[in-house]
């Protein structure tokens, strides 16, 4: 949450803060601002609202300055006001400060400050007390000093000192108006990267914003503070430690995180799928041996085969994926497993045998609460793998080994590509972990089989977007939907639901099929459609019994199934979405495009910020 841009070169800032802030929005979008310095002058414009508004004001007073830094928010103290909203400012108004994360003491700072001096506070962040804390470190260690040098070296103790003092997260970029050339980034729990360029360097919240700039990137660790200049960088612990950071290659470009022609970033992603599957599975599957190959996870064959119980934990829509995960991990390699909301998990005691081994699944990597539970699980002694899109991420750097998705960057606030990815991933590790045990050859290969025709099967049901689309409209005016299925399709109702909320605005949930007699049936009414996945599988006929019960109320009935369920169907659903067939366990790869499809159109025909959905931000990183 909070998308922060910090540049220093001999370019003009402004435009590549603002660019860099476009890039970001999707990690907040309620207000924005930006500061630059020139000639020891320090400007800033900023204000409520998105980055266009931003970029307005700052067409009409336009800003000068070849460093300076920049914000996008996500509000978490204080309203959404022009005040609120980054840079925030000491007491002198020379130093500027953009803050991603929350500083959980900010009130004791802030009283401390207040009886020590006569701080005059402008907003009602908790950024703003950093602020003036650093620039009265800085004042008081600065009074006689006119070298230059001596001023970068005393900013930076400044914030050393500060940080010290901190309780909570943060990722910040600091610029001083007397410190010419000079930026100052640190981080704790919110991500921060630096860009490296010729005669140039930059901070982000994420490569995407400087990517257009230069792809060579180091991903700071936790409590690392840079000090960033033109022609160079410093990067040591808060504790002083120099310790080793490897400059990285951005892994994409800057056209892999352009629209093209697709009208929003959601509808792209959807339309990625055969791609971003494919590539999920990519040399990862072994003909011969009926297995997958997971060299990621970083263990023996014995050890692999000592795995006695899995936790899988995520947050969201990678939770969801968890859920399928527990039925796939179960039914592949029989090793009991269980789903836990990372929130949830992270602060109660679940019981763990010696031999449990932990996932945290998430496509950011930088996920607060799952982070949270990955460091719980590794300070326990738990063997903690990541499943991951976001290669340079905190949890994927942090967990003892994984599997990336390579999905690609993934902008749509509403996650779809990585979904996918993440049951393809899951789907390898069942299989993987069944032929470590009892999985027969003949079943290894029939699950093989029916991941390598996934992509051109999604092909197949992107092709439906058409039909999906006049369903949309036709169903534009309802007040919620529900959402049913059983089994491996029970997760996917939930996530059905989870799309319709959030970038519908909806009320939507998701239930097993046959919950729906024990309360919910109770909401069943004729502006309330109930979609139900229902491929043609074993408990086909159950599902059959419970769309009766629901159309016996006069409830509408979207349904989506597969092989002989449409004849079946006909009488009864008021639509029917027919999919190709693929066994159990991967069918949810394909159920849940079309639910994504439906969102994404109903959302279209309501008139919503599809890739920016009200309240939200992509990347959560506050608990
Ligand atoms: O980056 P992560 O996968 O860890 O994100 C987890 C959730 O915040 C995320 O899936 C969220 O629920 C999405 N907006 C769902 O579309």
């Amino acid at each position: 949450m909070c998308g922060i841009v910090g540049y220093v070169g001999r370019a003009e800032a402004a435009q590549i803060l603002l660019e860099g802030l476009r890039r970001l929005e999707y990690r907040g979008y309620d207000s924005a601002g930006v500061a630059v310095v020139d000639g020891g002058n320090l400007e800033t414009r900023k204000c409520a609202g998105r980055i266009v508004a931003l970029a307005r004001l700052t067409k009409k007073r336009p800003l000068s300055g070849c460093f300076g830094i920049s914000h996008t928010r996500w509000a978490t103290h204080g309203k959404v006001t022009d005040e609120n909203a980054h840079p925030h400012f000491d007491a002198s108004g020379k130093l500027a400060l953009v803050h991603n994360g929350v500083i959980e003491n900010y009130q004791l700072l802030k009283e401390d400050l207040v009886r020590n001096g006569d701080t005059k506070f402008r907003s009602e962040t908790d950024t703003e007390v950093l602020a003036h804390l650093i620039g009265k470190l800085y004042d008081e260690s600065c009074a006689s000093t006119v070298d230059v040098y001596q001023k970068k070296a005393r900013l930076l103790g400044a914030v050393r000192a500060a940080l010290q003092k901190v309780i909570g997260t943060y990722g910040i970029a600091l610029v001083h108006a007397n410190v010419p050339d000079f930026m100052i980034g640190a981080r704790r729990g919110s991500p921060l990267v630096l860009g490296v360029g010729k005669g140039e360097n930059f901070l982000a919240s994420d490569v995407s914003a400087i990517v257009a700039y230069t792809r060579d990137a180091v991903y700071l660790n936790d409590f690392d503070v840079v000090s960033v200049e033109r022609d160079k960088f410093e990067i040591a612990s808060l504790g002083g430690e120099s310790g080793d950071h490897p400059v990285s290659k951005v892994e994409f470009t800057a056209e892999d995180i352009k629209k093209g022609d697709f009208r929003h970033y959601m509808l792209k992603e959807i339309f990625e799928q055969p791609d971003t599957v494919r590539d999920a599975m990519r040399g990862r599957l072994s003909v011969e041996e009926c297995t997958a190959k997971l060299g990621g996870l970083n263990m023996t064959p014995a050890q692999l085969r000592d795995v006695g119980r899995i936790i899988l934990t995520g947050c969201g829509t990678a939770l969801h994926a968890g859920r399928i995960g527990e039925y796939l991990i179960e039914r592949l390699a029989n090793i009991p497993t269980e789903v836990e909301y990372a929130s949830e998990f992270r602060h109660r005691n679940t019981p763990m045998t010696p031999e449990t081994l932990v996932f945290a699944i998430s496509q950011s990597g930088e996920t607060a609460d799952t982070l949270g539970a990955l460091r719980e699980s590794r300070r326990k002694g738990f063997r903690t793998l990541g499943i991951c899109n976001n290669v340079a991420s905190t949890i994927a750097r942090e967990s003892d080994g994984g599997v990336y998705m390579h999905a690609g960057p993934e902008i749509g606030v509403a996650a779809t590509k990585s979904f996918t990815s993440q049951l393809v991933i899951l789907t390898l590790i069942g299989l993987l972990f069944g032929r470590m045990r009892n999985l027969s050859t003949a079943e290894g290969s029939r699950i093989i089989e029916a991941l390598e025709a996934l992509p051109e099967q999604i092909e197949e049901v992107l092709k439906l977007s058409d039909q999906i689309k006049a369903i949309a409209k036709k169903y534009a005016d309802v007040n919620g939907v529900l959402f049913f299925g059983r089994q491996f399709n029970f997760p996917i109702a939930l996530e059905g639901a989870l799309k319709m909320k959030e970038i519908t605005y909806l009320f939507a949930e998701g239930h097993p099929s046959a919950e729906l007699k024990h309360g919910i049936i109770a909401l069943v009414r004729p502006d309330l459609p109930s979609v139900f996945i229902v491929p043609d599988d074993a408990v086909f006929s159950k599902n059959l019994n419970n769309i009766e019960q629901v159309k016996a109320r006069k409830g509408p009935i979207i349904s989506l199934t597969s092989g002989n369920g449409a004849k079946q169907l006909k009488e009864i659903a008021n639509e029917i979405i027919s999919l190709p067939d693929a066994p159990d366990c991967v069918m949810p790869i394909l159920t849940v495009i079309p639910l994504q499809l439906l969102a994404y159109h109903l959302a279209v025909e309501l008139g919503r910020d599809i890739d920016k959905p009200r309240n939200l931000a992509k990347s959560v990183t506050v608990e």
